[in-house]
């Protein structure tokens, strides 16, 4: 009898990172590197660090990083449940480290761990890149928030519904 177990979902998303990349669940131990992250890919909406703490350690919250050859953070994601909706909360890889699939792979790795059949996520109507990884995984615009950024800027809902 075969005694191997079969791979889980994350597994099978790790597969498809190019190499050297690694994907793996992040854990409060990664708040500096998420914080230099943070800073870099979102300049002017960075989370303070008390919030970047709190997606690394609230229960219930699902997150992954993906690392390079060094074991630096170059890529974070993360989600929850919200009023029923699993909302991808916060998606971000290194400028130097783009247009790879990491993106992609830590999308599907928060997907795959969010249990609601209605995923959502708010992004800045103006971050077109943001929005064709979204619509290219199967997100529409569902709704408009106005001026919910700090700097005035509209946000878009976009939401993704899966088998029943
Ligand atoms: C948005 C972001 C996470 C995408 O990460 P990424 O690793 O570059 O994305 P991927 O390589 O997995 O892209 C997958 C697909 O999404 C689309 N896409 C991603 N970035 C794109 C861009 N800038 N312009 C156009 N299409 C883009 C493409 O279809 C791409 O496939 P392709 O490269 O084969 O054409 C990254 O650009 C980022 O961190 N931006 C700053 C932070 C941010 O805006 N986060 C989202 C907040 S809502």
């Amino acid at each position: 009898m075969n005694q191997k177990s079969s791979p889980g979902k994350t597994d099978l998303l790790a597969d498809l990172l190019p190499p050297p990349y690694h994907l793996e669940a992040a854990t409060w131990r990664d708040v500096g590197a998420l914080q230099r992250l943070e800073k870099v890919c979102f300049p002017a909406d960075a989370w303070p660090l008390v919030e970047l703490l709190g997606v690394l350690m609230w229960p219930g919250v699902v997150r992954y990083k993906v690392t390079d050859g060094e074991g630096e953070m170059v890529g974070f994601a993360a989600g929850q449940e919200i009023e029923g909706a699993g909302w991808i909360v916060t998606i971000a890889v290194h400028p130097a480290h783009r247009r790879r699939g990491l993106g992609r792979v830590l999308l599907e790795a928060c997907e795959a761990a969010l249990p609601q059949p209605v995923l959502r996520l708010a992004v800045r109507a103006s971050n077109r890149g943001a929005q064709a990884l979204y619509r290219e995984a199967g997100y529409a615009i569902v709704d408009r928030w106005p001026r919910y950024y700090v700097d005035g800027e509209d946000a878009l809902v976009m939401e993704k519904r899966r088998g029943v």
